[in-house]
């Protein structure tokens, strides 16, 4: 799977977001290392600190369905990473990340959007 498509997927999937409160649409797709792809949106809540955003939520599937770190390839987002999803991105060992950033695509790794980071 190319990263032009892994993008389409978190196109694709942004639909689904459920962002009543910023109408802010977000689609995660996380490519994983034996092919499977694996997409989160983002969903937000009335209580709005409470809201998870589409990276945490794909990451968090992956999780669930048994994936841990290092077992992911490249993640493709519709919107540049937050911090907090930058240090989502770096404990799930994610190496590379592709996202749109105002009509742009950019693509760097994970340790050049958070660099020196914080490891117990
Ligand atoms: N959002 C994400 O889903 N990912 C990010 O990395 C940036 C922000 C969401 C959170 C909120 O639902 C909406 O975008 C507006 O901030």
């Amino acid at each position: 799977m190319t990263d032009g498509e892994l993008l389409a997927a978190a196109d694709a999937i942004a639909a689904r977001a459920y962002a009543p409160y910023s109408s802010f649409r977000v689609g995660c797709a996380v490519l994983c290392s034996d092919g499977r792809v694996i997409e989160g949106v983002n969903v937000e809540n009335a209580a709005y600190p409470l809201g998870v955003c589409a990276e945490r939520t794909a990451l968090s599937r992956a999780i669930v369905e048994g994936y841990r770190p290092g077992d992911f390839v490249v993640a493709a987002i519709t919107a540049s990473p937050c911090g907090g999803c930058r240090q989502w991105l770096a404990e799930m060992k994610v190496p590379r990340v592709v996202f749109r950033n105002g009509g742009r695509v950019v693509e760097m790794t994970t340790d050049e959007l958070l660099p020196e980071q914080f490891v117990l």
